[in-house]
């Protein structure tokens, strides 16, 4: 067991776990669900559900109240308030929001620059790469160093009073790193810009509470913290939701539309309807809320050391095995369960299908990172183990004795 966290004891709340007697170690592309989140969407789905904030019925009411419960428990498991928290249907999903968001309302525009990392999740950095086109704006770089740590000591000097947009991965979904994402808001503040975090490997991870980052706005995705697929979040700091006009005007975002002479004139809900546009992903809420509180029942600060020590333990036993490579820094921390690797010699794939055979998940490939695997000479690729609440060290210990079997084999033949 580990501190705060009683792993073998959270692993019977996982059916999959049971069901399919796998070690599952791809947390950071998605988590399983436990049985208290199934079970809610099943019974809302066979109880309560309706399309919600467009009845008068009993149980159009019934479950948009559900709905609205759902932002207040998850909005307020960031440590913001309900109107702050716009419902979308993953990470990616958020931060295009957030980017057409602000391209929309013309504070990305020509000649405006966006700083980015060199680290970050194409999520989170696509989106900028077409807005800026689109803007006639263009982007900044952070390098990272050879271990791929954004070299946030050169912000200063890149960013700018042109600088609109930093947009920050709050924990890289290639080597773990957490950034110091208070640090990085001040300084952009002091610049006016807009903080943007990709927050789809932190929230689920560590405590976030983004009144105490002071960010912007702040993206995150359901199905990597026990939720459902389907459901993510953006939050947007409540000046910021009420004064910028959406860019996806549709069902749902609108109190009355009237024409007058021809022209349409739109009178906008208030925040967060308005950046919800059409039906939304009312289930799925459900199913997220429940799994926050499941999360709030056995702490984030327990989560994070839980996975802190569990990410120590896995440095430690890469270390012990010949011929694999860690990608990032192999101290932790500031470190979260997330750690991918080479072994010399190999496709990762091959590593991948021959883990599988040992009954053990885990992700390989460029991980939507393929800038940050350049950087650290891994343009092949990685094979990626991220933990989550119901790992134990039993896990980890399986991974390495299944990659001692690999190495071995390859040695011998
Ligand atoms: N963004 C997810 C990952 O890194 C899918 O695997």
């Amino acid at each position: 067991m580990s501190v705060g966290v009683d792993c073998s004891a959270v692993k019977s709340e996982f059916p999959t776990l049971e069901d399919r007697d796998i070690v599952f170690l791809d947390n950071a592309a998605s988590t399983l669900k436990p049985r208290q989140v199934i079970d809610a969407m099943a019974n809302f789905t066979r109880n309560k559900y309706s399309n919600v904030h467009r009845g008068i019925y009993r149980l159009s009411m019934e479950a948009s109240k559900a709905y609205e419960d759902s932002h207040e428990i998850v909005a307020g498991f960031i440590g913001a308030s309900w109107s702050e928290l716009a419902f979308t249907k993953n990470t990616t999903d958020a931060i295009q929001l957030a980017a057409l968001t602000l391209l929309w309302n013309k504070i990305i525009d020509s000649g405006a620059e966006i700083v980015v990392t060199e680290a970050e999740h194409h999520s989170n950095l696509l989106p900028w790469v077409r807005v800026a086109k689109l803007a006639g704006a263009s982007l900044r770089f952070i390098p990272v160093d050879r271990e791929g740590i954004p070299r946030w000591d050169m912000l200063e000097s890149i960013i700018s009073d042109k600088t609109r947009v930093v947009a920050v991965g709050h924990v890289s979904n290639v080597t773990g790193y957490v950034s110091p994402v208070r640090d990085i808001a001040r300084i952009a503040h002091e610049h006016e810009a807009i903080v943007v975090v990709d927050s789809a490997q932190g929230v689920p991870h560590i405590p976030v509470n983004v009144k105490e980052l002071d960010v912007d706005m702040l993206a995150f995705s359901g199905h990597k913290m026990l939720g459902p697929s389907g459901i993510g979040g953006l939050y947007i700091r409540q000046d910021l939701a009420e004064s910028l006009e959406p860019p996806l005007g549709a069902g749902g975002t609108v109190s009355r539309v009237r024409m007058y002479d021809g022209a349409i004139s739109i009178e906008w809900l208030s925040p967060p309807w308005k950046f919800e546009s059409g039906t939304p992903p009312i289930i799925e809420a459900v199913g997220l809320s429940e799994a926050v509180k499941l999360l709030n029942r056995i702490g984030m600060d327990n989560v994070m050391f839980h996975e802190i020590e569990l990410t120590r333990y896995m440095l430690k036993r890469l270390s012990e095995v010949s011929n694999t490579t860690v990608l990032g820094p192999t101290m932790s921390p500031p470190r979260q369960g997330i750690v991918a690797f080479t072994v010399d010699g190999t496709d990762p794939d091959w590593i991948g299908l021959i883990l599988d055979k040992h009954k053990i998940a885990v992700r390989t490939g460029l991980h939507c990172a393929h800038i940050l695997h350049d950087k650290l000479n891994a343009s092949k690729g990685s094979v990626r183990a991220s933990v989550y609440l119901y790992n134990c060290k039993e896990d980890i210990d399986k991974m390495i004795n299944a990659l001692n079997n690999v190495i071995l084999k390859l040695k011998n033949n």
